[in-house]
């Protein structure tokens, strides 16, 4: 069983989707370390949930990446949205010439259950746009991927392509690799 740190159970669900094993979700609030690397918040927030319950744990860190304001708001998006909100960042990227408006959404998944701390990187590329669609939660509605945004999107069509998802499959390999090692070591 593998027990999902977070307080967000849509991310629940998705994990569940991907991952072979029984997902369980454990309400933590891991201190956030500050850093402008995804991985390294991600890893540090996985070493402290995993000796605070002692069980295999994995948490997930994403950040939304702006070309324009070289990355910003990244590892502070979900500080931003709450301060700025979506709308305002969409008027700060429209002062910007249009093919600076690129973007990308990024997660980290870590995972720790003693060993080495894994990590596990998915990225989505788009570009910034006025607001659009009701679907979704946070930037979705600002950022496009292939002429819709992500709130236009079902939720199994942003799936099929986010950040996240990408992320919890490399995720999925990784933990089937290791559970067919573990056989074949028998
Ligand atoms: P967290 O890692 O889930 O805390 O997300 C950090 C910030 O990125 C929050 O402001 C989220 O709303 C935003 N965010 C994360 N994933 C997505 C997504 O799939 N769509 C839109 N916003 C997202």
């Amino acid at each position: 069983m593998l027990r999902f740190v977070t307080s967000n159970p849509g991310k629940v669900r998705e994990a569940r989707e991907y991952l072979p094993e029984t997902v369980e979700q454990v309400e933590y609030d891991y201190p956030e370390i500050q850093s402008a690397d995804l991985a390294e918040i991600a890893a540090a927030g996985v070493r402290d949930a995993f000796e605070e319950i002692g069980e295999p744990v994995f948490v997930d860190d994403s950040g939304l990446f702006i070309d324009a304001f070289d990355g910003f708001p990244g590892p502070y998006s979900s500080y931003v949205e709450g301060r700025l909100g979506i709308e305002r960042v969409w008027r700060l990227a429209e002062r910007e010439n249009e093919n600076e408006r690129g973007a990308r959404f990024r997660t980290v998944v870590a995972y720790a259950d003693g060993g080495t701390v894994e990590t596990f990187e998915g990225s989505v590329p788009g570009r910034i746009v006025a607001p659009r669609g009701d679907g979704g939660f946070g930037y979705d509605p600002i950022f496009e991927h292939r002429g819709r945004t992500f709130a236009e999107m079902s939720t199994d069509a942003k799936n099929a392509v986010s950040h996240r998802s990408r992320a919890l499959a490399k995720f999925a390999d990784w933990i089937a690799q290791r559970d067919e090692s573990s056989r074949e070591g028998r």
